[in-house]
């Protein structure tokens, strides 16, 4: 299998994990918002980790083959990943205050949607 046979597949992988990072944050914030605590069910306790580290590890194998490395578009994501990280743990935090849960979840959507756009665009200030 050549370089050029297995990148489209990795992307491929990469997409589909993005999507089911969105769709299990959206649900484990809104749950957390609606019932107080986060959900306890073992999908929202393994199923976003272990998601979250295939989302990463495909996105380093990305990076690597590609020479993408040292653009500054993806030092940005990188950033905003960190960011989103810190925000999803407070926005899901059980006890803390609903108002902070609530800042924190809205902050992390749009973060996130800045991370999408970084990555479509692969520019540091998408749209210019
Ligand atoms: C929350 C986490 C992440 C999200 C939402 C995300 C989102 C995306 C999206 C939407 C694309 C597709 C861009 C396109 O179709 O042109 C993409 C591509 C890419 N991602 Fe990620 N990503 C994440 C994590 C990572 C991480 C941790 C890395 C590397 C350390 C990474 C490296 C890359 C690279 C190099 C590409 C370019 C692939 C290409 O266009 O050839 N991503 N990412």
């Amino acid at each position: 299998m050549t370089l050029f046979s297995v990148y489209p597949v990795i992307k491929g992988l990469h997409l589909g994990f993005v999507a089911i990072t969105v769709t299990l944050f959206l649900s484990r914030g809104l749950w957390t918002l609606v019932q107080g605590t986060p959900p306890a069910g073992r999908w929202a306790r393994v199923l976003p980790h272990a998601n979250d580290t295939l989302l990463l590890a495909s996105g380093l194998g990305l990076a690597y083959l590609s020479g993408y490395w040292s653009q500054p578009w993806l030092m940005a994501k990188l950033g905003g990943i960190v960011l989103y990280i810190g925000l999803g743990l407070l926005a899901l935090r059980p006890g803390s205050p609903r108002a902070q849960r609530a800042g924190a979840f809205a902050a992390a959507l749009v973060v996130l949607a800045y991370v999408i756009a970084v990555a479509l665009a692969k520019q540091v200030l998408p749209g210019t």
